[in-house]
């Protein structure tokens, strides 16, 4: 055996896991493909859930989430012209915190070097086999020669082109899946905050969301073609789109430095765990980016993943290991549910009849015109209580 677990990916998921175990002793390697620039640079989603936030700071994972991070008691959705606050703290005592991944990513990996973990990019891995009996990572290192490392536990954090997700599940695609005829346009741009908390829109044009990143930097989206091409729209051409779908306010333009197009898929893996080798996060489920679940969820993996491999390495055998997929799933499909509902709820679609759309603003209006539709939206955007 070359470790106890080795973790394929490096992504909030896998260093997390890693940290979480070395606290008990337990030692891991982490394998990531990319260099660690490109890890700690890629532009991922904002939002952190109360319990995520808790996590992070409870376990010494990152302290600066409650400095730099910016803590929002609400969000404002948009809809035939008017502005309606959903006040998370007023309807369910929770917040949730502006804090994007990549920050989250940069802490992780520098408490993980700090504590001297073994984290290893540039390490490609090609398959993964032997997972009933002791599992076998077979690659190529930074230097492109091969590696074979075998351990008591292959976890599977690496992502939704998941290679550990293969050997689990039998193929790259075995899932429930759901594909939406839309995509997100998204930008960064120099700028001051248009808004103090996070507007999602639902208009004639389109979805927007206005979300933030610091006093000089903010992230916007807008609804698109999937096969938009992001460099195919001027900068006037987006600021544009982005004025029409928020009625009733003017945002502040800058500069845009930073677009992308997000595809949109719902996806949960037809099995989480085959004998030593588990999935958590992206590798096993994909949501929606709206409502922003998706990192929030790998978390949640972790955490019920550690508590199963701290329970067998205490000796306590294999029955939390055998509850694990149980257990993640019930979240994942409250948030498979939820995200779908943001989603269906607030963008428009190329086939909507004017019935469809006129039910869809009476849905936001049930929303938000009642304390008990608006609390499921605040209970399950900042994350439910965790079992
Ligand atoms: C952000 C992304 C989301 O998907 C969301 O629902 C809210 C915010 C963001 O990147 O800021």
């Amino acid at each position: 055996m070359d470790t106890a677990v080795v973790i394929v990916g490096a992504g909030p998921a896998g260093l997390l896991l890693s940290h979480l175990l070395h606290r008990d002793g337990i030692p891991s390697i982490v394998l990531e493909s990319r260099t660690r620039e490109e890890v700690e640079s890629t532009i991922r989603a904002g939002i952190l859930e109360q319990g995520t936030v808790d996590l992070l700071v409870e376990t010494g994972a990152s302290e600066r989430v409650l400095v730099d991070g910016q803590r929002h008691d609400g969000i404002e959705l948009q809809f035939a012209g008017g502005s309606h606050r959903i006040d998370f703290a007023r309807l369910v005592g929770r917040a949730v915190y502006l804090y994007p991944q990549h920050e989250v990513l940069k802490d992780l990996v520098e408490r993980r070097l700090a504590d001297s973990g073994d984290v290893r990019f540039g390490w490609a891995v090609e398959s993964v086999t032997d997972v009933e009996t002791s599992p076998r990572v077979v690659g190529t290192d930074t230097n492109g020669r091969p590696f074979e490392l075998t351990a008591d536990f292959v976890i599977g954090g690496d992502g939704s082109r998941s290679v550990t997700r293969a050997a689990v599940v039998g193929s790259m695609t075995g899932g429930y899946f759901r594909e939406y005829p839309f995509a997100w346009f998204g930008i960064l741009c120099e700028a001051p905050p248009s808004s103090d908390e996070l507007i999602y829109a639902n208009s004639p044009e389109g979805f927007a969301l206005i979300s933030q990143r610091s006093a000089t930097v903010q992230r916007m989206y807008l609804q698109c073609d999937p096969e938009q091409d992001p460099a195919a729209w001027s900068d006037a051409q987006i600021w544009d789109m982005l004025q029409a779908r928020v009625e009733g306010r003017t945002l502040v333009e800058g500069p845009i430095f930073q677009r992308d197009v997000l595809r949109f898929r719902s996806f949960v893996a037809h099995a989480m765990r085959k004998g030593r080798a588990l999935l958590v996060g992206d590798a096993a489920h994909t949501v929606p980016p709206t409502g922003a679940k998706g990192m929030n969820l790998a978390i949640n993996d972790v955490r019920i993943l550690h508590e199963s491999l701290a329970a067998f390495y205490r000796g306590a055998g294999e029955e939390l290991l055998d509850r694990y997929e149980e257990r993640a799933l019930r979240r994942i499909w409250r948030a498979q549910h939820f995200s779908w509902w943001m989603t269906s709820m607030l963008h428009s679609t190329p086939d909507a009849s004017d019935f469809d759309r006129r039910r869809q603003l009476g849905e936001l209006e049930g929303v938000v015109a009642s304390k008990v539709g608006s609390s499921y939206l605040a209970e399950a955007y900042t994350g439910w209580p965790h079992d």
